[in-house]
């Protein structure tokens, strides 16, 4: 492990350090008036939601580490307390990238990056037509956390009208990631897109699992199975008893097991192994079972990962 206090790494290296690691960020694209109206328009991906009631965002636009100077976004918002705060998808990235240039005050980055305002109803400043998700905010709490180049601003807000697109909502009224395509903000330069394979459903445990520490021993400390493989057995309420109906329902048809675990079905692989496992040592067998239990696993089919270790126990 690199283990470091800040004080010791020069302030680049902290803030590429941080931001590599708490990441992927949401980004704001932030949209605030000055107190003559003129629009300005801008990312920030110091950026959370930190309580739905109220909903509150806080978003930060830090001091430049160049010079301590403050930034546009931060001078309106204290002048006026009011925002829009639109999310950022893959299809505008490299128009809210080009809006973070360093214009000079005055310059509206709406027409830089050729972005559509939406007319707010609650507060001045317009949100991104382009934007899906689209939050209208007013300012509760600024937090100066240092007030040195570098240092954050934490702008505490109240979203006090939300505006989703039709088109982000799935048949079942749910906003769906797939059709909103957001992108987040990672270290260095990288950015990442929230979705196709890079989104997945994890169901929420609805019980108390038994634990990691209940598991049986030769599970726990199996060579084949993942912490992933572990959380996913230690899941359940009770350590399940063997079922001889699904012993009864391997009958050899497929001829091996290891091009059924090639193709990725588990139980057609446990189907040509179970009959014919006196054939293997009894290392053998178990090293054959635990696969296809992680099979089973990765494919989220924990009652079949059960039983299949449970021939093992
Ligand atoms: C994706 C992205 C995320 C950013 N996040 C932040 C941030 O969280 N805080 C910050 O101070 N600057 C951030 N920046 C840089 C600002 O957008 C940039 O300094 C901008 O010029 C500020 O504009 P303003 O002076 O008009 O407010 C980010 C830039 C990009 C491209």
């Amino acid at each position: 492990m690199r283990s470091f206090e800040p004080a010791e790494r020069p302030q680049v290296e902290v803030f590429r350090t941080l931001l590599s690691g708490v990441a992927p960020r949401p980004i704001a694209l932030v949209a605030t008036h000055d107190e003559h109206g003129a629009p300005n328009l801008s990312p920030f991906s110091f950026f959370n939601a930190f309580g739905s009631n109220p909903p509150v965002v806080v978003f930060s636009p830090s001091y430049r580490g160049r010079d301590g100077s403050s930034k546009d976004t931060f001078r309106n918002i204290l002048a006026t307390g009011e925002c829009t705060i639109s999310a950022v998808t893959f299809a505008i990235v490299e128009q809210i990238s080009l809006a973070s240039s360093e214009y000079d005050s005055g310059v509206n980055e709406f027409v830089k990056s050729g972005l559509t305002p939406l007319p707010s109803r609650n507060v001045a400043p317009p949100g991104v037509a382009e934007s899906p998700f689209v939050l209208e905010c007013k300012l509760l709490q600024h937090i100066d956390t240092g007030g040195k180049p570098g240092a954050g601003n934490l702008m505490i807000c109240e979203v006090v009208r939300f505006h989703v697109s039709e088109s982000a909502y799935d048949e079942n009224d749910k906003i769906d990631p797939q059709r909103l395509d957001l992108v987040a903000r990672m270290g260095y330069n990288f950015y990442c897109r929230a979705s196709g394979d890079a989104v997945f459903e994890l169901p929420k445990p609805t019980w108390n699992g038994i634990g990691i520490d209940n598991l049986p021993d030769y599970i726990r400390n199996s060579r084949y199975l993942t912490g992933n493989h572990l959380g996913m057995l230690a899941g359940v309420a009770d350590v399940p008893d063997q079922k001889t109906e699904f012993t009864e329902s391997l009958d050899g048809k497929p001829q091996d097991h290891e091009i059924e675990l090639r193709v990725g079905d588990p139980l057609r692989a446990l189907s040509a192994f179970w009959p014919r496992r006196d054939e293997y040592s009894i290392q053998r067998q178990q090293q054959i079972l635990h696969r296809i239990a992680a099979l089973f696993l990765e494919q989220r089919r924990i009652d079949e990962a059960w039983q299949t270790l449970l021939l093992d126990g």
